[in-house]
This record gives C-alpha cells, sequence and structure tokens, in this order.
C-alpha cells in the first residue's frame, strides 16, 4: 500500500475548532489517481498537510510507502510524498524558478552522490517536459498564477517522489496550461491525492474520488458514481 491513513483526527493547535479532521481512514494503491472531493473548508489542505506531519496528529496513523509518520520518519516521508501547495507562492521562495527547482534535491545532498551535472540535466529535462524551460531565470514571485503553477509542480516532481499531493493544480491555469497538466499528470506513474473543485479535470484524470465533508469522509467510490450522486453532492455543498 502506497499510502495507508487509520482513524485519523488532526486539529490545528491553539484553535478553538476541534477536530478539523475527524476519524478518517483511507488507502491508496501503487499508481492510483483519487481525487479529494469537498466543499470549502472540509479539510482538503488540512488532510494533505496531515500526510506530510506538518500538522500535530491528534489520534490515529499515517503511513507513506510502509513507513509510519513518526517525528523521526518525518523527513524521509517528505522525500517520498511531495506536496503541491494550494498556494505556489508557500513553495517558491529561492530567487529563481531554477533555483527553486533545484533547492530541495541540494538540501538532500543529492548533487553530491552523482556528479553535479546529472542534477542541472535533469533539472533542464524536467522544465521542458513542463513546457516552462524559458522560465528559468525570471524571478519565481514574478510570474503569473499559472506559471508558478507549474514551477511550483517542478520543485516537487524534481525529488522524484513516490505519492504525488495535489492542492488545487488546476487553480489559475489557462485552458491549455490545464490540458498540459492534465497530460503531464496521467503520464506521470505516481499515486496520487488530488484536492480539487474542478470535476471535469477529474473525470478525465482519476476513477475514485473521497468525498470530504466537515472532516470527515462522506463517500469513497468511483468517480462517475459520486459525480452523479446529486443528493449527496448537494449534502456536501458541492
Ligand atoms: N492554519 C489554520 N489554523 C486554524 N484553522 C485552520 C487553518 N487552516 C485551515 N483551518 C480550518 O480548518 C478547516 C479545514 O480547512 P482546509 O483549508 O483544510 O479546507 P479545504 O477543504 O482545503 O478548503 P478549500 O476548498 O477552501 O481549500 C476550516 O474550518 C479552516 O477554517
Ligand atoms: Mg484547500
Amino acid at each position: 500500500m502506497m499510502l495507508r491513513v487509520q482513524n485519523l483526527s488532526v486539529e490545528y493547535p491553539h484553535t478553538q475548532l476541534g477536530h478539523v479532521l475527524r476519524n478518517l481512514s483511507f488507502e491508496a494503491k501503487a499508481g492510483e489517481r483519487i481525487a479529494l472531493l469537498g466543499a470549502n473548508g472540509a479539510g482538503k489542505s488540512t488532510l494533505l498537510l496531515s500526510l506530510l506531519g506538518v500538522l500535530p496528529i491528534h489520534a490515529g496513523s499515517v503511513e507513506v510507502c510502509g513507513v509510519k509518520l513518526e517525528k523521526s520518519t518525518q523527513a524521509e516521508l517528505r522525500a517520498r510524498a511531495g506536496l503541491v501547495f494550494q498556494n505556489p507562492d508557500d513553495q517558491l521562495f529561492m530567487g529563481t524558478v531554477w533555483e527553486d527547482v533545484l533547492f530541495g534535491p541540494l538540501n538532500y545532498g543529492w548533487d553530491k552522490a552523482d556528479d553535479g551535472t546529472k542534477l542541472v540535466d535533469k533539472a533542464a529535462l524536467l522544465l521542458r517536459s513542463l513546457g516552462i524551460s524559458h522560465l528559468k531565470d525570471r524571478m519565481s514571485h514574478k510570474l503569473s498564477g499559472g506559471e508558478k503553477r507549474l514551477a511550483a509542480l517542478a520543485t516537487v516532481l524534481i525529488m522524484e517522489p513516490q505519492v504525488l499531493l495535489l492542492d488545487e493544480p488546476t487553480a489559475f491555469l489557462d485552458p491549455r496550461g490545464k490540458r498540459t497538466l492534465t497530460k503531464i499528470l496521467a503520464a506521470l506513474p505516481q499515486t496520487m491525492l488530488i484536492a480539487t473543485h474542478d470535476t471535469a479535470f477529474v473525470e478525465t484524470l482519476s476513477s475514485r474520488a473521497i468525498v470530504l465533508n466537515k472532516g470527515s469522509i462522506r463517500a469513497d467510490g468511483p468517480v462517475e458514481s459520486i459525480l452523479h450522486n446529486e443528493q449527496l453532492l448537494e449534502e456536501c455543498g458541492l
């Protein structure tokens, strides 16, 4: 199992909100692309952050590629599971796109194992495959929304994570950018958990969806039947 979440409950420290995620359990097999649906505030981003140990787990457990999330395994799990944030500005902070893309691998010391040229070749190839080679030397924070989105994706893909966590990946993208992204994701082998409000995107990319409602899993099943269950969607504010 690539991802195993058991009875997970999470709350934000120092708030009166109580459990923002309540007793969630699900598993993801290798190569599965699961859409994570739910109204604003349902807990999608919180779940993705929790899977990386960004938020303290109040109860339950998370396993990525058979490794249980704990303080001592957090760094390892962050290399195995890569999160593309809802807001690209949270991901891009080094200066240029190129510096941002190289930051993760260099931070893990991954240029030292191989000869440094390998990393830059890999980064150049990745930017080309995402269609953003021309942005290489631009300042990340001065890019357009869609350009930032693809640059943020590059900073995660360069790490070659086994699990990809994507938070609203189509936000800010124009129709062509969306098509490019859909094609790129469809060709990737990774297990994916994709939080999104974009149903057309979901239908193309995923066969399974998990619906969150107020921090609990309300449904988990085939995308088709979930997107056609009007009562369910209505009840979950979708
Ligand atoms: N940093 C935070 N501190 C305290 N509470 C937070 C924080 N971030 C989110 N929350 C609360 O946690 C709940 C779940 O929020 P979350 O961001 O996970 O929702 P979401 O499903 O991603 O929504 P959206 O579709 O708007 O992105 C909400 O009630 C939200 O107000
Ligand atoms: Mg969110």
